[in-house]
């Protein structure tokens, strides 16, 4: 699926704004994109349905064009209505979904209604906690009863665009260079470009790199490789971007952006254009007061002025697709990225084929919405299931194939809690992955209090998890709360001095390991999770604050993380 892009044969309308929001028959005015949670008080816990709506208009000279209509994302479940007529159903958040509209518009007014439903289930993703209490993140009886920490918010999250093209159209494009080579500085770039069947017979033009290729369409599928010498790869120190263009003649075009690169790895080392890497950055949220979860156009650019300041080289989406937009900065600013599906809370009570099946279709949309970006480097299709029980085995093998068959070029990995020392922690699923993923919270949730013993559980766990399985370990979480302005010495649990340390002592030791591939302190920024007795109104675990101030612990990484 290609996202909306005006250009001269495509226009483009953005219906972000000012909606209305129905609540219990009473109208009010909501923000799109943005979640509806801390817009008003008395939504703060509604899970919906509630009634978005708003007009559009339509010139008549493009009444009659081929017009798709793309939502970013909806959280969660929504019903489409285009002047009253049903025209679509989506139940998987924070991914895109566009619906034909075509023939389906006037010219002039138009309404668009949108009936959105936020409702935790169990089963779902993310998921709510079981009934019977068992759950991934040990928050008996939080509110709202999520099974994952992070609020679970509701609404239209994304940008709303609609897309007036000619019949005869480009309708995706997929670009492959893992097969360049470093050595030579050759860039071997494969792109396979789908067409509409109106577009059958007409020539099709690809500039890529000063070259020039053109083809008549006789099929919908069309695949051409381009070569190109001394080339530029695609790195966090120079993010050398290439225009892709793509002409259907007098009818359609549309451009990429795309970096040469490869991601490569053994039993030890990840290789970025044959050159080991260690990742430094943190599992985030995307999320902000106020605007809860969505795109949001300053907090990308701070995080990622924020990212370079503490001079970190990655980051991963915890726990769910972020929006596309940041996938762009991360290409134009060489951040690389993990990007995760939105598979957190995960229980014995997925184990089934309806939850499997939904599972990889998410894959299926995560893969296909963020295949073209060089700066996603890592597939993660879960954050901390329940993946010591036998039936895990088969769900994470058959996503992991999912993602496999889908891209052969990137690594695919699972993020996992389990699998320390302890005998009934035991990973089922974990072996099935190229890299192995693990949270580990010594001196926080274990050796609380003692960071020097939990530095020596920590290395004991790790040198024996590298033994059992023999491929590079990712430590995709470790750090401590810490409330901003508390201090203490010595170095008390809750205080920045403690969280500092930690993170510090954490970090050198890991670099110290020749099979640790990175080190990504959680979180980046303390966020809002659902009420519990381990949450101060937010998870304080950030080395920023919520509104992105640094503690001492993000003075202290900075530090660090310059000299390596
Ligand atoms: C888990 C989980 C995070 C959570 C963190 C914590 O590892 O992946 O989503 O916020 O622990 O407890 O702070």
């Amino acid at each position: 699926m290609l996202r909306p892009k005006s250009n001269s044969m495509r226009m483009v309308l953005c219906l972000d704004g000012i909606w209305t929001l129905k609540v219990n028959n009473e109208e009010r005015p909501i923000a799109v994109p943005g979640s509806w949670n801390e817009q008003y008080q008395d939504l703060c816990y509604e899970e919906g349905p509630l009634v978005y709506s708003t007009d559009f208009f339509v010139p008549e000279k493009f009444v009659d064009k081929h017009i798709r209509l793309y939502f970013g994302a909806v959280n969660t479940d929504c019903v489409i209505f285009i002047n009253g007529e049903k025209v679509k159903e989506n139940h998987i958040g924070y991914l895109p979904f566009e619906v034909d509209i075509t023939g389906k518009v006037r010219k002039g007014k138009n309404e668009l209604k949108v009936v959105v439903e936020n409702h935790l289930k169990m089963g779902g993703f993310p998921s709510k906690i079981p009934e019977e209490g068992t759950h991934t993140v040990g928050f008996l009886g939080s509110f709202p009863a999520a099974n994952f920490d992070f609020f679970p918010y509701g609404g239209i999250i994304r940008p709303v665009m609609m897309e007036f093209t000619e019949h005869s159209r480009i309708v995706d494009v997929w670009v492959d260079t893992s097969e360049s080579n470093m050595e030579e500085k050759l860039g071997k770039v494969k792109v396979k470009v789908m067409v509409s069947e109106e577009a059958m017979g007409e020539e099709m033009k690809i500039t890529f790199g000063g070259i020039e290729k053109k083809v008549k369409l006789i099929n919908t599928h069309l695949e051409e490789e381009f070569t190109l010498r001394d080339v530029k790869f695609w790195s966090p120190k120079v993010p050398h971007l290439y225009p892709l263009k793509l002409e259907i003649m007098e009818k359609d075009e549309y451009e990429l952006e795309i970096g040469i690169r490869v991601i490569s790895w053994d039993e030890k080392r990840l290789y970025l254009n044959g050159k080991p890497i260690f990742l430094k950055g943190f599992g985030k949220h995307e999320e902000f007061p106020v605007l809860g979860q969505g795109t949001f156009y300053p907090l990308m650019v701070k995080d990622f002025n924020l990212l370079k300041w503490i001079n970190a080289n990655s980051f991963r989406t915890s726990h769910y697709p972020y929006s596309e937009e940041w996938l762009d900065l991360a290409d134009r600013l060489g951040v690389l990225v993990i990007d995760e599906a939105p598979h957190v809370g995960i229980t014995r009570h997925h184990y089934n084929t309806k939850t499997q099946n939904l599972a990889v279709e998410n894959l299926k949309r995560i893969i296909d919405r963020d295949k073209n970006h060089p700066s996603v480097i890592m597939w993660s299709v879960a954050n901390e299931p329940e993946s010591n029980y036998p039936e895990a085995d088969k769900f994470f093998k058959m996503l992991y194939k999912t993602a496999k068959n889908l891209d052969r070029t990137r690594p695919v990995v699972m993020v996992s809690m389990m699998d320390t020392p302890d005998e009934r922690t035991r990973d089922v699923a974990l072996r099935h992955f190229d890299i192995i993923c693990v949270n580990r919270y010594y001196g926080w949730y274990v050796h609380q209090g003692r960071i020097e013993e939990g530095l020596k559980a920590l290395e004991k766990d790790l040198d024996e998890l590298y033994k059992r399985h023999k491929k590079p370990i990712f430590i995709t979480e470790f750090g401590a709360d810490a409330i901003a302005g508390f201090h203490y010495d010595p170095p008390q649990m809750f205080s920045e001095e403690y969280q500092a340390e930690l993170i510090k002592k954490t970090v050198e030791l890991l670099m110290r390991k020749d099979y640790i591939i990175g080190a990504h302190p959680w979180a980046f920024a303390d966020f809002k999770t659902p009420q519990n007795v381990r949450r101060p109104i937010l998870n304080h675990k950030g080395v920023f604050t919520r509104d992105r101030q640094p503690k001492l612990s993000a003075h202290v990484l900075r530090k660090l993380w310059s000299n390596s």
